[in-house]
């Protein structure tokens, strides 16, 4: 059930977006989005960040309902991405008195996106500074690379409120009955995956704040159980895998490569493995497959090669691997070859420019399609990716 209500004075603003299909252009979301924003009431009226453009005409009615006639004092810019930021100018012209609130970067960066005179309408916060608004008192804290430069997060200590930018975001509109955690990973690891040290310093400084709730920028408002979410994002963050279990990540072209990576999930299960997930990377969703490479604590990639390298499912998938700092796992290889196998040279090659990745020495080469004699090989492999 979709829940925005979080105080008498603090009203959620926000919209949810059913269609979007791909979120930034490159994430099916099958349940859509929202775009979170909030007004706070008080002497000083606050809208902490706008939303996309998609949405504008209802986020305009919610705040011009909310306000009832009042006028906004203050906007607070968490974050410059245009899925929050898109309606900076339109609110600015709307409120000609009213003032933004960002950080030094957040001033340097807007000018890119807006045309806006800022003269005597900036005003610049730094770390752990605090502005009050009447009942309500807003503290800043920086939250560089978050995943963006400019990115802040504001504490009201009130209400023990955070407003914590993208983080602790999630895919999925706020009407969509669905699993917090499932979809919030997928987010997670996709979005914010290549910044887990920037995430574990800003964890610390929310560490010593006294939080009763958290209202993202994306998804649900987060009430109850709030170290259930933040013991989630310091497991994510700190690259740490979350599940015992086996991702067979498999490219195949034919479907021969595919025969093999079942087989192994076979095996594995056979040898008592824990859990085991079979991944098509030429169908399934790649951002799928990147969220359970990081849930699970060990990987073999299965895959065809194509033209002397690999066949190039497999290829993109590494390559997202890489770019968002994916460590710490035991992986396996199998490669099937026709006549000249280079798969697994060109994955281990990927691989090794990744910090502390185990590849098995038990590589298993497939030529064309799987033959008796290949299911030892396969079984020394599990054996090997299963133990400790
Ligand atoms: Fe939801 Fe980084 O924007």
């Amino acid at each position: 059930m979709k829940d925005t209500v979080i105080s008498e004075d603090i009203i959620y603003i926000g919209a949810d977006d059913h269609d979007i299909g791909l979120f930034e252009s490159q994430y099916d979301v099958p349940n859509g989005i929202s775009y979170n924003s909030y007004l706070i009431k008080d002497e000083k009226n606050v809208v902490m960040d706008t939303i996309d453009s998609r949405k504008t005409d209802e986020w305009i009615s919610n705040l011009e309902k909310a306000l009832a006639g009042a006028k906004v004092d203050y906007l607070v810019v968490s974050h410059l991405e245009p899925d929050h930021a898109y309606n900076i100018k339109l609110l600015a012209d709307k409120f000609p008195e009213m003032k933004l609130i960002g950080n030094a970067k957040t001033f340097n960066m807007l000018p890119q996106f807006f045309d806006i005179d800022l003269t005597d309408r900036k005003v610049v916060v730094s770390e752990g500074e605090e502005i009050n608004i009447g009942k309500h008192t807003l503290q800043f804290f920086m939250a560089p690379m978050v995943h963006w430069p400019e990115v802040m997060v504001t504490y009201e200590k009130s209400e023990k409120i955070l407003f914590p930018a993208d983080g602790f975001g999630k895919f999925g509109t706020l009407d969509t009955e669905e699993d917090w955690t499932c979809e919030a990973r997928r987010y997670y690891f996709n979005i914010v995956g290549k910044y887990g040290m920037q995430v574990q310093a800003l964890l610390k400084k929310a560490a010593t704040l006294d939080i009763k709730m958290i209202c993202p920028l994306h998804g649900p408002i987060l009430k109850d159980n709030l170290e259930y979410y933040i013991n989630k994002y310091d497991v994510w963050s700190s690259y740490k895998p979350e599940d015992d279990g086996v991702f067979i990540a498999c490219a195949s072209i034919h479907g021969n490569t595919m025969n093999v990576a079942k087989k192994m999930e076979e095996i594995l299960n056979e040898k008592g493995a824990k859990k085991v997930v079979v991944t098509d990377l030429a169908r399934d969703d790649m951002a799928e497959a990147i969220e359970d490479a990081f849930r699970y604590d060990k990987v073999i990639l299965a895959a065809s090669s194509y033209n002397g390298e690999v066949f190039p499912p497999m290829q993109e998938f590494l390559n997202h691997l890489k770019g968002k700092n994916y460590q710490n796992r035991k992986v396996g290889i199998i490669e099937n070859g026709s006549w000249a196998p280079s798969a697994a040279k060109c994955m281990k090659s990927t691989l090794e420019g990744m910090k502390n990745i185990t590849i098995s020495e038990n590589v298993v080469t497939i030529k064309s399609t799987m033959k008796d004699e290949d299911i030892s090989k396969l079984e020394n492999l599990a054996t090997d990716i299963l133990s400790k």
